[in-house]
């Protein structure tokens, strides 16, 4: 890609003061929404410091995702400004959200073998099977003490074990597994403090040391599985895909698969019971459940930005952007573009579908997305039929990011029948 450095700064409007420290408070991160409209109400493109602007349109942001002479800040783009690319971010570099063509469409056909949608029917089983034992822990635990946390028995631990079904990931080191995916969240802030940076740096060099063990032992023995299979898979011209590169996919993957359906997860549980008009209808229209899916995405979706370069000088919603100036795609304040979605910060189940952002657009579109569907389909509606009387049982709290909105914690117990009585009203959840 063009590496050129911004030469002149754009003359966009400056972003209101203090807007991302005020996103990074407790406030701003438990409810970013109003913050975004106050962002768009300082104009289309607003700028955060000389180099970098923030957009919120619709139309704009899915400009930036699909027009080609946006690319993603690469290797190349980040060496250009002295910015490291030989420390932990090294790996980071090597995966699909920070590839530009070619390499990403040899790293994307590489892995998309799992998420086609004949692989996903067969693994359909798989996913229904984790989806009963977990709730059946959930029970268990709800039954022993009262309360659970809901990210910890469900919300992450169900997407996590869904990925080492589909990587190969040995069963017993799930928990492992899970701490990994929650540390190593921060590696795709673009505003993380040194503080989280070096957690996140720490966990993904453990989790990457800790599969290059298993591909070094697939690799003297190999099997049937997805890690055999990738470390045999041949590269066009460059031959096969070094086990360097796989474990960096690997790494990403588990974190982008499991943290994102763990926040829609629990998005979801703190909107049926905010909004049990809506949590009453869905339960009495499972029929309705892959648009509900889709409304709750666009309303509240866990990744809320997508970063992007011109890599020549463009103009953006009228404001001219010279080429290389780091644009923040705020696709979370896109899906409640006014001038895109009618009443946009009202969750309706009944919305007649309409495209949002929150899988991205072009290129970089969420290669997890139907998986993530698929998760939601199995296990939102046992949610609902198991759990009707399901309620949080306290504030939940939540990571940093900016970028990730996911959760730590989320207390919930089951005491007061919000849900059931609403569905008894209406008969019945299925
Ligand atoms: C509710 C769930 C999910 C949401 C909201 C979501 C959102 C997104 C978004 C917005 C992007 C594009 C980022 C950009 O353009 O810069 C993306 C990319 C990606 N997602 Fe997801 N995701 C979800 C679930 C998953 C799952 C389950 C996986 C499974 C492995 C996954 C894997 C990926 C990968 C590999 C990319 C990079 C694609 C590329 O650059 O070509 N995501 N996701």
């Amino acid at each position: 890609m063009d590496t050129a450095t911004p030469t002149a700064p754009s003359a966009a409007p400056p972003a209101p003061r203090g807007v991302i420290r005020r996103l990074q408070s407790r406030q701003g991160r438990e409810d970013p929404f109003p913050l975004y409209e106050e962002i768009r109400r300082a104009g289309p493109v607003v700028s955060l410091g000389p180099h970098a602007l923030l957009v919120t349109g619709f139309a704009d942001c899915l400009q930036i995702l699909t027009d080609r002479i946006w690319q993603v800040p690469d290797h190349t783009w980040r060496a250009a400004r002295g910015l490291d690319t030989d420390g932990p971010s090294r790996n980071v570099l090597l995966t699909l959200p920070r590839l530009n063509p070619p390499a990403h469409g040899q790293a994307r056909r590489l892995q998309s073998g799992p998420f086609t949608t004949a692989a996903l029917e067969r693994l359909r089983p798989t996913v229904r099977r984790l989806v009963r034992t977990h709730l059946d822990r959930l029970d268990a635990e709800l039954t022993e003490y009262g309360r659970a946390d809901f990210i910890d028995m469900v919300a992450r631990a169900l997407p996590v074990a869904v990925m080492c079904e589909i990587l190969g990931l040995p069963t017993e080191d799930r928990a492992l597994i899970a701490r990994y995916s929650l540390e190593t969240a921060a590696l795709t802030e673009p505003f993380a403090t040194p503080a989280q940076t070096a957690v996140a740096d720490a966990a993904a060099a453990e989790f990457h040391a800790y599969v290059m063990t298993l591909l070094n032992a697939r690799a003297l023995s190999p099997g049937t599985d997805l890690m055999s299979q990738w470390l045999t898979h041949e590269r066009s011209r460059t031959g096969p895909v070094p086990p360097d590169e796989l474990a960096a996919h690997i790494v990403f993957l588990v974190g982008a698969g499991a943290e994102t359906t763990s926040s829609l997860f629990a998005t979801a549980v703190q909107a049926f019971e905010k909004h049990p008009d809506q949590a009453r209808w869905l339960a009495t229209h499972p029929e309705a459940l892959p648009q509900a899916v889709e409304e709750l995405t666009r309303w509240d979706p866990s990744v809320q930005n997508a970063v992007r370069v011109p890599t020549q000088d463009t103009t953006l919603a009228g404001t001219a952007v010279p080429a290389g100036t780091l644009v923040h795609a705020l696709v979370a304040a896109a899906n409640r573009d006014p001038a895109q979605f009618r009443d946009p910060h009202t969750l309706d189940f009944q919305r007649p579908p309409q495209r949002n952002l929150a899988f991205g657009a072009g290129f970089h579109y969420c290669l997890g997305a139907p998986l993530a569907r698929l998760n939601a389909a199995e296990f939102l509606p046992e949610l609902l039929r198991r759990f009707p009387a399901l309620r949080t049982a306290g504030p939940a709290t939540r990571t940093p990011g900016l970028n990730l909105r996911t959760f730590l914690t989320l207390p919930i117990t089951r005491s007061r029948p919000v849900l059931a009585a609403a569905i008894a009203q209406t008969g019945g959840a299925t």
